[in-house]
């Protein structure tokens, strides 16, 4: 194994009624809240009356701060930062999912710095030498497992760039996962925010080292649960069970655990999050677009590891195969799997405009950890095969 450091400063607290349960307590040394949210799913699903009954009986100033959509904008972050100020809230609580929550990181990072932002720490790695306004999350969805990572991705639409940064002091003080709360989550949207997951792990298993080390095995673990709880919530939204695996499985795969150890590829994130920038497409959706065009790229050059994923993640048994057909027997049960649970299969769909392919391709960051180095013309011909038929 590599050599590494391991820290996770986010307290978890899970199962259903941890937020009647904790919130109270966890909110005690706040006087003044900023309550961040999405587009409005928490006021109809009845989180919102839950999560402000208990703020108000504990005596708190709730400082609304609403309207973070998906691929949430450093307007967006802007617009919070200059809120929290104005009010003095002294901590912010996100409810929601990953947009929700990574905004509010840089929103707690941007009440507390006075220069830009974006510069400092989003177009190149900064330095965090000041306390981040304190943070607290409720997650509603199952994917991006920001619940437990300092990763912040954002999107500056001026400069057409949607990217990340994981910084350990934007980790969020506690968070709150009760499965029950994303059953109201649209079956679109569960499926997308599933194979997020399951992209989170692949792309980190998809990486050098690849000598015996348990965070790959792990890994397959974590990816078989992925499958086969997304199909049981698919048959029954309401399986607790399934929600409660897919909520976990969501936070293991991006609480660095996994990573230990690992080179870590992300180039289909890089991708996508380009895809993200130029068309705000869904995230999820465009990761399950490029995953098997991308493995159809790149599996010779790490056959062994997509032998090992045919095998033990999709169980296929070799059968006289050779090695280069068993791994190409995985990659087609991914692709099998994605057309199954009815996720997307071409950029076309996610309304992609075929004459900015070019442009979108040439402005996507390159792995350093992936089992072969992409090339922005390796890029381009990847979208094109997966542009109007599966690849
Ligand atoms: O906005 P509302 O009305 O709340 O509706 C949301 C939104 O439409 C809805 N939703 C959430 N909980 C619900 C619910 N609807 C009904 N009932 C509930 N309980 O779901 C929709 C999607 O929400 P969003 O937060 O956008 O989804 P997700 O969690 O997939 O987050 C996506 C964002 O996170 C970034 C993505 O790039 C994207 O910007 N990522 C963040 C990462 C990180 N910080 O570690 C890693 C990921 O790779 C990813 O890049
Ligand atoms: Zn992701």
């Amino acid at each position: 194994m590599n050599n590494f450091i391991f820290q996770n400063a986010t307290k978890v607290y899970f199962g259903r009624g941890c937020v009647k349960e904790y919130l109270a307590c966890l909110t005690k040394g706040a006087n003044t809240i900023l309550l961040a949210y999405g587009g409005g799913s928490i006021r109809r699903n009845g989180i919102y009356d839950e999560v402000t009954g208990i703020l108000r009986s504990a005596g708190k100033t709730v400082v609304e701060f609403p309207g973070i959509l998906a691929n949430p904008t450093y307007a967006k972050v802007l617009e919070g930062a200059k809120l929290a100020r104005e009010a003095q809230a002294d901590m912010i609580l996100a409810v929601g999912g990953g947009s929700v929550m990574d905004c509010c990181k840089a929103v707690s990072l941007a009440a507390r710095c006075d220069g830009d932002i974006w510069e400092e720490f989003w177009a190149r790695p900064g330095v965090i030498d000041f306390a981040p306004l304190p943070l607290g999350v409720i997650v509603t969805v199952a994917g991006t497992g920001s619940e437990c990572n300092g990763g912040a991705v954002i999107t500056n639409e001026e400069k057409k760039v949607k990217t990340g940064r994981d910084y350990p002091q934007l980790n969020p003080a506690f968070a709150l996962l009760d499965p029950a709360y994303t059953y109201s989550v649209p079956k679109g949207q569960m499926i997308s925010g599933s194979f997020d997951i399951l992209s989170h792990i692949m792309e980190t298993y998809f990486s050098e080292p690849d000598e015996d080390n348990v965070s790959d095995d792990i890994m397959e673990a974590l990816m078989r649960s992925v499958i086969r709880n997304l199909r049981a919530a698919i048959r029954n939204p309401e399986d607790y069970t399934a929600r409660s695996n897919l909520m976990w499985d969501a936070t293991m795969a991006e609480n660095r655990i996994i990573k230990m150890g690992k080179k870590c590829d992300f180039e289909c994130h890089n991708m996508e999050h380009q895809l993200g920038a130029y068309t705000d497409c869904n995230h999820g959706c465009g990761l399950a677009v490029l995953h098997p065009a991308y493995y159809r790229h790149i599996y010779r050059e790490g056959l062994q590891k997509f032998v090992r994923f045919a095998e033990n993640v999709w169980g296929i048994a070799r059968q006289g195969r050779s090695d280069e057909a068993l791994a190409e027997a995985g990659i087609d049960a991914l692709a099998a799997f994605i057309r199954e649970v009815g996720l997307p299969t071409t950029l076309k769909e996610l309304g992609v405009p075929r004459e900015q392919l070019r442009e979108i391709a040439n402005s996507c960051g390159i792995s350093q950890g992936s089992y072969k180095r992409m090339t922005h013309e390796e890029i381009l011909a990847i979208f094109h095969e997966c542009y109007d038929k599966e690849a």
